[in-house]
């Protein structure tokens, strides 16, 4: 069989396609074959594993304070939905292509070359950065519990100062480090690790909601959905786009705001995506991907939505702290064990948010490299532990040093507008797929199609616009340089671009 469907004038090879068949191919090729060793199980423990983290245990305090009060709730249910639609079409596409690189090989069987590479670079800036974001939220939780224990982190390595701007976190750099070396190992033993830790992390999250709900007060749910203020003048660049669009004034809390905070409580989702990128190391990746995949949301939609109406409800909104909200709140109900017993479950739970997100994003990138998008120098798999060691390697010590130099409000933004451009694109992928190859196998068919992918292509797009203009600046250059890059060298060397 052909590799491309498209041999026509070079003009047209931004949009070569690489068949579904020539994917699954290349992955038994013994120098870049993965082990496969996951089963459904795994796949969901897996996802919970890096969907329960950041987004639940840190930002749920700063966005009920400062968008949503009490109504976080239904923010938490608006970012679900969005996620839900979006994960359907997921399991369409992991099911029909089982290799590693999520969305990016998806698009590539559907779309092209050109947006394939695109949402390559996207997903590399998702996974990178939240990679970072994570860290440095493990290293606060970290430091709060060796405050409790009496000793203090050096100010100048205890992460960025907010006055100065400027600092070094050394403890998410050094995790960031140990994750990679763990990752070069192997992925049977990160699976194990994440199974004792995924355990630990949900039941402090289960505390929390049964513990909590002893403790909460009806009077803080008053009102649930606090009166939209006006933001001050001059808030400008840092407004939703929606807001600038349509030229009215910029509000915090009221209806917008509970979208304003279901575009930063998406974040708390980001991770179900992830679980498809590894599908090339499922056993039985028709059945189990969409089991995965689905699976966890659920589980995390649930235990979410029951965390921030306990939390909203054990304190007033406007007390809630914005750094470790959760454990505070027991704090401020004068309960310190529970408190302590959170933080510690959450430093332990991070750990593994951030490992799974890495792992997520050595393997975009070492499909790139496969591919021959990015040098195929990288795309190589140990000899012993059958890992793309080099890719991770190169892509840990990098992602360590972003965590060590940033602050986490900028990155979250930013990873969660790439994510919802992933969206777009997979969703879109779909319905493509299906058109140029009805023949393929798919164990897991979207329904409706193409209303369901066009509602989730609308409803992804809804939340993109509820982030701040800046954040869509900053996508913007990030993917311009994406594009130079593509013609500057991927273009080039494109395996498949050669083979055709
Ligand atoms: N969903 C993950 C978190 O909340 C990325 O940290």
């Amino acid at each position: 069989m052909s590799t491309q469907h498209d041999s026509g004038p070079r003009r047209n090879s931004m949009f070569r396609t690489k068949t579904v068949e020539q994917s699954i191919q290349d992955t038994e090729e013994p120098e870049h074959a993965l082990r496969k060793s996951l089963s459904a199980l795994d796949l969901t423990v897996f996802g919970v594993g890096v969907i329960i983290g950041t987004g639940i245990f840190v930002l749920t305090g700063a966005v009920a304070k400062d968008n949503a009060g009490p109504a976080t709730a239904l923010a938490f249910v608006a970012a679900g939905i969005v996620c839900a639609l979006a994960a359907v079409c997921y399991a369409e596409f992991a099911s029909t292509v089982p290799v590693a690189g999520s969305a990016y090989t998806f698009s590539y069987a559907s779309l092209g070359e050109l947006p394939a590479w695109i949402i390559g670079w996207d997903l590399v800036l998702e996974f990178a950065l939240a990679t970072a974001v994570v860290a440095v939220g493990w290293s606060g939780y970290v430091q709060s519990l060796l405050d409790n224990a009496g000793w203090h982190m050096p100010d100048s390595l205890a992460g960025t100062n907010e006055e100065t701007g400027f600092g070094f976190d050394l403890l998410a750099f050094l995790l960031v480090l140990l994750l990679t070396g763990i990752l070069v190992l192997g992925m049977k033993l990160s699976a194990r690790v994440t199974a004792v830790v995924v355990a630990i992390k949900v039941a402090v999250v289960l505390i929390v909601i049964i513990a909590g709900a002893f403790f909460i007060d009806s009077k803080n749910y008053s009102p649930f959905i606090p009166k939209a203020q006006e933001q001050p003048a001059g808030a400008g660049l840092d407004s939703p786009l929606i807001q600038l669009m349509f030229g009215y004034a910029p509000t915090n809390f009221g209806v917008m705001g509970i979208f304003t905070a279901a575009s930063v409580v998406f974040f708390a989702f980001i991770g179900f995506d992830i679980v498809a990128t590894a599908a090339e190391e499922t056993k039985m990746p028709q059945r189990d991907m969409p089991r995965g995949i689905l699976g966890s949301l659920i589980i995390c939609t649930v235990l979410y939505v029951a965390v921030s109406i306990v939390v909203t409800g054990m304190q007033h909104y406007t007390r809630l702290t914005v750094d470790a909200p959760l454990a505070d709140a027991f704090k401020a109900t004068g309960h310190p064990f529970y408190a302590g017993v959170i933080s510690f479950g959450a430093a332990v739970g991070l750990t593994t948010v951030c490992m799974i997100l890495l792992l997520g994003q050595t393997r975009v990138f070492f499909a790139m490299s496969r591919d021959g998008l990015l040098p195929r120098f990288f795309s190589r798999v140990h000899p012993k532990f059958r890992t793309p060691y080099r890719s991770t390697v190169l892509l840990g010590v990098v992602i360590a040093i972003v965590a060590g130099f940033t602050s986490i409000e900028e990155l979250a933004s930013l990873v969660n507008i790439g994510t919802l451009f992933a969206f777009v694109v997979v969703a879109i992928g779909v319905v493509i797929l299906r058109r140029t190859r009805p023949d393929l196998h798919r164990a897991f068919r979207t329904p409706l199609v193409p209303w369901l992918p066009a509602l989730s292509v609308l409803a992804s797009l809804w939340l993109m616009l509820n982030l701040p203009a800046e954040t869509w600046l900053r996508f913007a250059i990030w993917m311009a340089v994406g594009v130079v890059v593509y013609f500057l060298y991927g273009r080039r060397n494109s395996r498949l671009g050669k083979s055709g």
